[in-house]
């Protein structure tokens, strides 16, 4: 009975090992989460039954075990070095040379391997005969804390190597990161529950890691990336690449953007690609770190006593910055929303000039203690809109002055009115020139009906002079009204003229996305669209036909109703079909929808459409098409230059498909 018992454990915790692998490292799960949850709990209660059975490598260890007082501290065997930093491509130069140089008359080729520098706490995990027997943190280089019941919760750390012969000591030491992605959910989540928001990834990471709770450990999406080895007893490896395929043989997270390059250029057109491309690197990367391939060209650069001479990391710019909020004023947005904006001094961010940040709302302001003058930390995360981080109060001077939101609108004087749940104020004038402005910038922006060279600033002049009043009276421009602005050409006005006639005829999502309705953004209008085939017939659903619409719940049902029984709205449709306007009328999609319930990714450019354009065509094929790439999707259509989604899809295994498979699926 209990030989019975044993066996099953093994199988059961061999089971749901690989399982974590196929989840954690790979990406790719095998198995579904409740078929995951039955082995679990069936594994569990075999070992309340029989707890002396219990494997060392058993999964249900990684749910946490008691806490403790403090940590206790490790000598690491072989110190934990950190990295010489190289701030730019001079400095990254003088480090090839110093290599050349000392490396001279060695036969052997010079090989680089850059890696990302990732940006969280730095682990060292060792195994004993394949079983994980103890981890610990850098701490100072030389001693750490022993974390190995919080880093047991980490499921992209094995708790067994998947190897049949494994090295009998091996000390693998990695990052342990946070997501950005999961970073923000966990923040988001916390200031639910009212609890401190951790400042960045890096921050969560190392707050999770260090808890004397290993349970609340596990209850945080810790990561694992593994990117070199300390002692190691049993192997023999010669390249630094071939040690990072070797972990990865073992059941280790590896990061896929490493690469070798031989020479300096080649490193440095490495550099420029993962500054480029590291705002869609889903963890927080500070850098490059370059590093000698060849172990025995490591041993002849040798060690300083802190950082070793063959490796440097090589920074990003900052993402972050501190300025000066030189005033926070306010911007009123389509729909109304009063909106602050601190006007900052202009400083770089991540290679960019920023001197503006959003501050959302008044709540916001308040949450962040911000005030006019503060010294504050900005930051710019990825591609989004610059943010102010926080005040950096020590700096203060006392001739800060508190904002406040204005009562009146700071475009047309109308008392602004909160919102009923509280958090967004407007203003209330659907005439006030801030609102008509920024609803004509939509209308004729590449997702409404898209015309080309009518920028913001020009749209602005033409409402102040009268010549633009509503988003109709774009197709009531003529090139006499256009002449009469500044700077404004023959060609030019042409131009304008050309594109407005092209946006005469829009398609139904693009238009319906154009007029504005609130809460309908590019998908939903898109969804609109594909219901119901026409303006006409979409201004007549009821709330409760709206509301059946898979995708549209029940507040975007509320605001599309009330849209169209504004009277203004019927005005306007007016104005435009007296403007020229083609109301489209498609045929009904429903019935032909070829690739209904596939997912489609697009990445990289196209050479016989836009994104949009690719979008559009899948989306009347009934096909959804999302921005990440994830277990769900089916296809990522490849462009040129794709972004990490094509990492990812081929690390997910999803199928791939170039401009000519493309064309076919669409053509067929
Ligand atoms: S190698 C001597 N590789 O950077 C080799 N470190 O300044 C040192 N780090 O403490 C470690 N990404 O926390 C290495 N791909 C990478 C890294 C990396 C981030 C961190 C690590 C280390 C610090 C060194």
């Amino acid at each position: 009975m209990n030989k019975d018992a044993a066996s099953e454990i093994r199988d059961l915790t061999d089971k749901i090992n690989y399982h974590n692998y196929r989840y954690y490292v790979l990406d790719d799960p095998e198995i579904s989460d409740s078929e995951y949850d039955r082995l679990f709990d069936r594994l569990v209660e075999l070992e309340k039954q029989h707890p002396e059975l219990q494997l060392p490598d058993s999964p249900t260890q990684r749910v946490g075990a008691a806490p403790s007082e403090k940590f206790e501290q490790i000598k690491h065997s072989i110190p934990m070095l950190s990295l010489n930093k190289s701030l730019s491509k001079q400095e990254f130069l003088d480090f090839d040379k110093r290599i050349r140089t000392e490396l001279a008359g060695d036969n052997e080729s010079i090989r680089y391997v850059t890696e990302p520098k990732l940006d969280g706490l730095a682990v060292e995990v060792v195994y004993k005969n394949g079983i994980l027997t103890v981890a610990s943190t850098r701490g100072d280089g030389i001693t750490g804390e022993i974390i190995t019941d919080n880093v047991r919760t980490i499921r992209s750390v094995p708790l067994r190597l998947m190897a049949n012969d494994p090295p009998s000591l091996i000390e693998v030491r990695g990052e342990v990161v946070i997501t950005k992605a999961d970073f923000a959910k966990l923040n988001k989540t916390r200031e639910k529950n009212g609890e401190d928001l951790f400042a960045n990834p890096r921050n969560a990471a190392a707050g999770s890691l260090r808890q004397l709770d290993p349970k609340v450990t596990a209850s945080r999406p810790l990561l694992m990336l593994a990117y070199e080895v300390g002692k190691i007893e049993g192997v023999n490896l010669k390249l630094h690449s071939e040690t990072l395929e070797y972990l990865r043989t073992l059941g280790f997270r590896v990061s896929d953007l490493i690469r070798i390059n031989s020479s300096a250029d080649e490193v440095a057109k490495r550099y420029d690609e993962f500054l480029e491309k590291r705002a869609m690197i889903p963890f927080d990367v500070d850098g490059m770190v370059v590093k000698i391939d060849s172990y025995r060209h490591r041993r002849k650069l040798g060690e300083l006593s802190r950082s070793p001479r063959w490796a440097i990391a090589w920074k990003f710019p900052p993402e972050q910055a501190t300025t000066i909020i030189e005033d926070i004023k306010v911007q009123v947005g389509r729909t109304g929303i009063l909106t602050p904006v601190a006007h900052l001094k202009p400083v770089r961010v991540g290679g960019v000039e920023v001197s503006r940040a959003t501050l959302h709302n008044e709540d916001e302001v308040k949450r962040k203690g911000v005030m006019i003058g503060d010294t504050v930390i900005v930051q710019r995360a990825g591609d989004v809109i610059p943010e102010v981080v926080k005040p950096i109060v020590e700096k203060r001077t006392g001739s800060e002055k508190p904002f406040n939101m204005p009562r009146k609108c700071p475009a047309c004087g109308s008392t602004v009115v909160k919102d009923t749940d509280g958090v967004y104020v407007r203003c209330p004038n659907p005439h006030c020139p801030a609102q008509v402005v920024e609803r004509i910038i939509h209308f004729v922006s590449k997702s409404g009906v898209d015309v080309d060279g009518l920028g913001s600033r020009l749209i602005e002049k033409m409402v102040e002079q009268g010549i633009l009043k509503d988003p109709a009276d774009v197709f009531f421009l003529t090139s006499e009204k256009l002449l009469t602005m500044e700077r404004m050409g023959e060609k030019l006005a042409g131009n304008i003229l050309e594109s407005i006639e092209k946006s005469r005829k829009p398609d139904l999502a693009h238009l319906i996305h154009a007029l504005g309705i609130r809460n309908v953004g590019e998908h939903l209008a898109s969804v609109l669209a594909r219901r119901f085939n026409s303006i006409e017939n979409l201004s007549e659903a009821p709330v409760e036909k709206l509301a059946e619409i898979d995708d549209i719940g029940p507040i975007v049902a509320r605001s599309t109703r009330e849209y169209f029984d504004r009277p203004e709205t019927k005005r306007m449709i007016d104005k435009l079909v007296e403007g020229g306007m083609v109301f489209p009328h498609e045929e009904s999609s429903v019935r032909n929808e070829p690739l209904k319930g596939k997912t489609f990714v697009i990445t990289g450019t196209l050479e016989n459409y836009s994104r949009s354009q690719a979008k559009k065509l899948l989306t009347n094929l009934g096909a959804k098409v999302t921005s990440t790439v994830s277990k769900k999707t089916d296809f990522v259509v490849a462009g040129a230059n794709p972004g990490s989604k094509y990492l990812k899809a081929q690390s997910l295994g999803i199928k791939i498909i170039d401009e000519q498979e493309f064309l076919k699926i669409i053509s067929e």
